[in-house]
């Protein structure tokens, strides 16, 4: 994605040099523009250097003016504004075009994101809200300021919310291509019962698969959500069914298959199930117990053998050979997508917000992604399904 960061006179200048910095890591291709007054904070060299590209300032500096603003305008994704002084907000709400930042923001059609940084005082005004308003109820996108020690010693609101937060914001609007399609979602831990009280089970928790299917309803998917147990309410929209076991599930999700599009399992899937169930609760007595397990159909790989049109996500939940695991998964249950996750690493697989994921396609393409929230992760997962 092509982001042209607008970086205004305020303290908080240096935190767009991190901002840079993590959108190329993620990716992107950054272009800056910066007002005269933020190379007073932070040099135009540094915001080169990390973007590796030429920074503007003053459209009439060079020798061979050529109608920047108007190149930098059209050659946009998304304009992000990060900080954003007071007076920028102001000329923006009003169509002021006095420098290369406003002359450009005035002539892109791309999106536009702000994030506000400024005093207390200057934030709560009434011009300074009016403006804000404005600029909401023509389709900007303003990321709240946070509260905290400001740089002219007050506490209050008005801090630029850390770099991370501001680059997932982004990542995540980015993500939001709509999705017309039917998607079956599995999520959450199957149970797989021993007798009348008790279950073998695992710590999903169901949120990576309940962030997917929340994602997906905004873009405008159809979605069938198929949870096993989870600890979540269904995300409005979805058509919610519950299924408890891996024979449930099985059931369930191959009477909706030939209805959908795509397919993504991120249900914890119990491999086994006890063979005799006991109709009463098993009475404590020898030193040991024995349980008689069998094995649970694979759904996924069934799916794999029967599908048409859909296409397959799975994932691979693993403690130990990441990738190697995941090919194999991946190459016997013919998917086209598998997300694996090492649920051993801090911050990913089970029970997290976060996750770390590597995605392999069926052409072996190999991608590792950055710690980030599951809704961010349910989104990239979803761009899998219309940009390949
Ligand atoms: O729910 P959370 O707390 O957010 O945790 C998320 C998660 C760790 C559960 C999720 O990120 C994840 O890794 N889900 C897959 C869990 C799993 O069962 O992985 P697996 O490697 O054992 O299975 C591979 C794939 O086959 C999975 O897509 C699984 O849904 C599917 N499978 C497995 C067994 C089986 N009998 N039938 C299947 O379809």
């Amino acid at each position: 994605m092509k982001i042209l960061l607008g970086v205004t006179g305020s303290i908080a200048a240096y935190k767009a040099v991190e901002i840079t910095s993590r959108l190329k890591k993620a990716g992107n291709e950054v272009k800056v523009i910066m007002t005269a007054n933020a190379t007073k904070f932070v040099s135009k060299r540094t915001f080169a250097e990390i973007s590796k590209n030429a920074v503007s300032v003053d459209m009439f500096s060079e020798p061979d003016y050529k109608a920047e603003h108007i190149e930098l305008a059209s050659w946009a994704d998304l304009v992000l504004i990060a900080p954003a002084t007071a007076n920028i907000i102001a000329k923006i709400a009003n169509g002021i075009a006095d420098d290369t930042l406003s002359t450009t923001i005035l002539a892109t059609k791309a999106p536009v994101i702000i994030c506000p940084a400024m005093n207390t005082n200057m934030l709560s005004n009434t011009a300074t809200q009016t403006n804000l308003k404005t600029l909401t109820q023509r389709g900007i996108e303003i990321i709240e300021p946070a509260t905290g020690i400001l740089a002219c010693q007050t506490v209050g609101k008005g801090r630029l919310p850390e770099p991370a937060e501001i680059v997932e914001k982004i990542l995540n609007h980015q993500n939001k291509k709509p999705l017309p399609m039917k998607l079956l979602v599995t999520a959450g831990a199957t149970i797989e019962p021993i007798d009348p009280v008790r279950y073998i089970t695992n710590h999903s928790t169901g949120r990576m698969g309940y962030a997917i299917a929340t994602q997906a309803i905004k873009r405008g998917a159809e979605v069938i959500l198929i949870s096993a147990k989870a600890e979540l309410q269904p995300p409005e929209g979805v058509k919610f069914i519950k299924a408890e076991t891996a024979l449930e599930m099985h059931d369930k999700v191959l009477e909706h298959f030939n209805s959908v599009d795509a397919v993504i399992m991120t249900a914890a899937v119990s491999d086994y199930r006890v063979k005799n169930i006991s109709t009463q609760k098993i009475k404590k007595s020898a030193d040991t117990l024995t349980l008689e397990l069998v094995k649970n159909p694979d759904i996924l790989k069934e799916l794999g053998k029967v599908k048409t049109k859909q296409k397959l996500i799975g994932f691979a939940a693993e403690t130990e050979n990441l990738l190697e695991n995941a090919q194999r998964k991946l190459r016997e249950k013919n998917l086209d997508f598998i997300v694996a996750n090492n649920v051993t690493q801090a911050g990913a697989g089970f029970a997290a917000d976060t996750n770390i994921a590597t995605f392999i396609s069926k052409t072996g393409q190999v991608q590792n992604l950055p710690k980030m929230s599951k809704l961010s992760l349910a989104d990239e997962i979803l761009n899998l399904l219309i940009e390949r």
